[in-house]
């Protein structure tokens, strides 16, 4: 379970955060959604201790994350799949060493690294890319790479970070099917942010949006669908043009 007890988060004068609570159970597939610049990366981020909060704390299977020292934040990240919003994959290396790359402090075997390598490229259809090169992927490739690069390592957390973003229809509804299949085949508690309504009615079984620093709602795919508050209904319904905070408004994708 991965818990955010009054996280506030500033960026100089910016409070980006405030006040923000959040459960996401173990085994669940939790969606944060939320404009374009509400802070949803941030508080990802703050999963894995790649930000720490000004006040508040994040826990994952009861240990506060700001609290860990090295070994055991290591420790951590290491049953954390990070899928990132950019796919962050190294240009100069193929597919099949981005992922290998992830084994570096690990103890796995030559074999069974090759063995894992494949079945994550498998998950995602792309085994026949495994030597190829990042320039030479799509978009929708590179973001599935990225998935494998998580999966191949066993997460017992894998946290996507704006998935389909960019995409076309018909891959944003790929990347969907791929995040139900690495659901379903790893087992795994998936946190996934978007701002895309219909991937996340069709991937997420909890829903929590993010508004002004803090949780607006959270509910089931139903109650978000049905939910009698103005910004979350709108949101939802796509006319996410009305309720942006300021400085957000008109820079949804
Ligand atoms: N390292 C940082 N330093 C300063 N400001 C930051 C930093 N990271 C994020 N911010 C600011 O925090 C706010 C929230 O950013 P965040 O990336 O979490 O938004 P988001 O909800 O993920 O948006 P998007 O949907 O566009 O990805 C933005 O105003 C951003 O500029
Ligand atoms: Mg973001």
């Amino acid at each position: 379970m991965i818990r955010f007890e009054g996280v506030t988060k500033r960026f100089g004068k910016k409070v980006v955060l405030h006040q923000f609570d959040l459960e996401i159970p173990t085994g669940s597939t939790t969606a944060i959604i939320g404009f374009s610049g509400s802070g949803k990366s941030v508080a990802l981020k703050h999963i894995a201790g790649l930000l720490t909060p000004d006040e508040g704390s994040v826990s994952v299977d009861g240990a506060v994350v700001h609290e860990l020292d090295a070994a055991a934040l290591r420790d951590l990240r290491s049953r954390i799949g990070y899928v990132f919003q950019f796919a962050a994959l190294l240009d100069s290396l193929s597919v099949g060493d981005n992922i290998r790359l992830g084994f570096r402090r690990r103890d796995t075997g030559p074999e069974e690294i090759e063995r894992k390598l494949r079945e994550s490229l498998a998950v995602v259809d792309l085994t026949e890319a495994i030597d190829s090169f990042p320039a030479d992927l799509s978009g929708g490739m590179r973001k599935r790479v990225g998935i494998a690069r998580a999966i191949a390592l066993d997460p017992d957390y894998i946290l996507f970070d704006e998935p389909t973003t960019g995409l076309d229809p018909v891959t944003t509804a790929t990347m969907d099917h791929m995040m139900l299949r690495v659901r379903r085949e790893s087992g795994a508690t998936c946190v996934i942010v978007s701002h895309d309504m219909k991937s996340v009615f069709g991937v997420a079984d909890r829903i929590a949006m993010l508004h002004d620093g803090r949780i607006r709602q959270v509910g089931s795919v139903e109650e978000m669908r049905s939910s009698d508050d103005p910004v979350v209904r709108d949101f939802v319904a796509g006319r996410t043009e009305a309720f942006a905070s300021p400085g957000t408004r008109g820079s949804v994708a």
